[in-house]
């Protein structure tokens, strides 16, 4: 009996572990990268969205955030690396910015 209860006060901390997926990782940090969230601009999955419409100068103007569903793997990594007009700077680490693509370029989940 004894031996029965160290086996089991020994193996509850490793089975109450809070495990989570490579998948829910990716959906945390799309939404919460150390700055404002992917998602606010890109949309929950990376369809893009329309961040703002009004009239500048007697003109429309649209303010659009792509959809980052269907890039290449370079170019992803580029856009994260580099500074835009209206997207945000980050720094991320590469495996930050893998787990980001992974997220947004895979098929399963959504
Ligand atoms: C404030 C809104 C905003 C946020 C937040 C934002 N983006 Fe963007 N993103 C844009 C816009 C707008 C562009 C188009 C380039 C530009 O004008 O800045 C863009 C461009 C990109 C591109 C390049 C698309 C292409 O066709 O080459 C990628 C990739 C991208 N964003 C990924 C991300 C990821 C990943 C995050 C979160 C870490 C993020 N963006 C956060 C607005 C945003």
């Amino acid at each position: 009996m004894r031996f029965f209860l160290v086996l089991l006060i020994s193996f509850t901390p490793l089975l109450s572990e809070d495990f989570i997926t490579k998948m829910e990782y990716a959906k945390m940090l799309y939404s919460n990268p150390r700055g404002i969230g992917c998602n606010k601009c890109h949309g929950e999955k990376g369809e893009g969205s329309i961040i703002s419409e009004f009239v500048h100068k007697n003109k429309r103007v649209r303010l659009e955030a792509p959809n980052i569903t269907n890039l290449s793997k370079e170019r992803f990594f580029h856009a994260l690396t580099t500074q835009h007009k209206v997207m945000p700077t980050y720094f991320l680490t590469w495996q930050e910015i893998d787990s980001l693509y992974y997220y947004v370029s895979s098929e399963v989940q959504k």
